[in-house]
């Protein structure tokens, strides 16, 4: 399948980066299309583990290189500083490109962040992602490619501190020393600096594999999801054609990764969030703290209300089930598929934030399993139990479950035939 689409079914940190590193073993680009350095994307293989922000998980495959496309904030030192990390394990430089259009992030949209306010209201990764997009939406932004005109970079980022300090009294950085730092990150990326909407056009015409890598989840899209506790960016299949500005064909491969269970970072309803002891297990379980601040994550158990509504958004065309050793040695697993409110049973996901909140959710418990799964490569060393937890979903949902994740590591991954 030349176009692959991964997207995150729940509010984040699914383990996209582990399914994208998977199927990108044989893909030759593989593109970031929204989001920015917000998002964590956990590889774990034979040179160790390592969190990605900006650059995609599959560039780390050999043969593929990495896309990041103009939907993507970039913070040119969290790039680079990426890149040393990746060149500390040991591993190839990847070879990656980087749109001209993209919004850059700059040190003022952390601290305007912080000031405004939103970091705390909405529980954010404090990567300034959302000052970024709100000025590149206001078209005041700055862009990769004007990098190129280092003195009309110096006036831009001269207004800008006098704006910042009439309105916050402080910039939070010397406009000569910026912009020596972003001319110097230019020169160094200059021949990477592309139209990254016509090399991936180009790619997909010429029917090379393409794996489009979703940052965030369904649930914080910007739009579509508990708004206003969302990312700044469209989380969904919808992005890539927002972001990288090409159409998918009419068939494309959309696989949505969901964990066996549910966690959130930050803000917002989350229906069968577990404050108590089923919570606590989860997090210590699944090493629930975030990739990108170390937050615990909230946890709780799966939600079919909120999968199937993911589903409705995305159309996946399969599912990627992960973690699903985290929820060995349970005797039950409760299992959301229906909320009550108002007295009222309801099976669609609330389109409005304050009735999400207000929704309890009716569990339906599953019988657990005692096996340690981690060692289980295909579908029939599965424990029967486990196999009717997945089938459940893929009844609820209509939707194939082809990939099962068993374990942190790269190999500790079943692919369904
Ligand atoms: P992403 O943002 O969607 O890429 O997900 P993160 O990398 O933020 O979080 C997923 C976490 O779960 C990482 O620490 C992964 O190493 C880990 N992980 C991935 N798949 C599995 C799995 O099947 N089982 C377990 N126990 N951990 C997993
Ligand atoms: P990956 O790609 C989980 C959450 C933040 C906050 C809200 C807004 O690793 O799945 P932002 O910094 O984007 O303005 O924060 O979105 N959030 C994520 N939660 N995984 C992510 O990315 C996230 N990126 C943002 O916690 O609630
Ligand atoms: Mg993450």
């Amino acid at each position: 399948m030349p176009e692959t689409a991964v997207i995150g079914a729940q509010w984040g940190d699914e383990a996209k980066g582990k399914i994208v590193h998977f199927l990108a073993r044989e893909a030759d680009l593989a593109v970031r299309f929204n989001g920015g350095p917000n998002a964590g994307h956990t590889v774990q293989d034979a040179r160790g583990t390592i969190q990605l922000h900006l650059v995609p998980a599959g560039a780390l495959q050999p043969g593929c290189q990495g896309v990041i496309a103009h939907g993507v904030a970039v913070d040119p030192r969290v790039l680079e500083q990426e890149l040393d990390s990746i060149l500390s394990q040991g591993r190839p430089c990847p070879v990656l490109y980087l749109s001209h259009r993209a919004p850059l992030i700059l040190p003022h949209h952390r601290l305007v962040e912080e000031l405004e306010g939103t970091a705390e209201r909405i529980g954010t990764t404090r990567r300034g992602v959302g000052p970024a997009y709100q000025e590149r939406v206001a078209r005041r932004g700055l862009r990769v490619g004007d990098l190129a005109q280092p003195e009309a970079v110096l006036e831009r980022l001269r207004e800008l501190r006098l704006a910042l300090e009439k309105g916050y009294g402080r910039a939070g950085f010397d406009p000569e020393a910026l912009c020596q730092e972003l001319s110097d990150f230019y020169r160094r990326w200059q021949e990477r600096i592309v139209d990254t909407r016509a090399l991936v056009a180009g790619a997909l015409a010429q029917g090379r594999s393409v794996v489009f890598e979703g940052a965030q989840g369904t649930l914080l899209d910007l739009d579509l999801g508990t708004y206003p506790y969302v990312t700044s960016s469209t989380t969904t299949v919808h992005g890539i054609g927002w972001g990288v500005g090409v159409r998918l064909s009419g068939s494309p491969r959309v696989v949505g990764v969901a964990k066996a269970y549910t966690t959130r970072v930050g803000e917002g309803p989350f229906p069968t969030e577990d404050p108590g002891a089923g919570g606590e297990l989860l997090r210590a379980r699944g090493r629930e703290y975030g990739t990108t601040t170390g937050r615990p994550r909230r946890c709780g158990w799966l939600d079919l209300v909120a999968l199937r509504y993911a589903q409705e958004v995305n159309q996946f065309t399969e599912l990627a089930v992960t973690k699903l050793d985290v929820l060995s040695g349970l005797e039950e697993i409760p299992v959301c598929t229906a909320y009550e409110l108002s007295g009222r049973r309801v099976e669609d996901f609330p389109g409005r934030v304050s009735e999400l909140a207000a929704a309890r959710p009716l569990y339906e418990p599953l019988p657990g399993w005692n096996e340690d799964i981690r060692p289980a490569r295909t579908w029939e060393e599965l424990p029967e139990n486990a196999r009717r937890y997945l089938l459940f979903i893929e009844e609820q949902l209509g939707v194939p479950v082809t990939l099962i994740g068993v374990g942190p590591g790269e190999e500790e991954l079943i692919v369904r035939r």
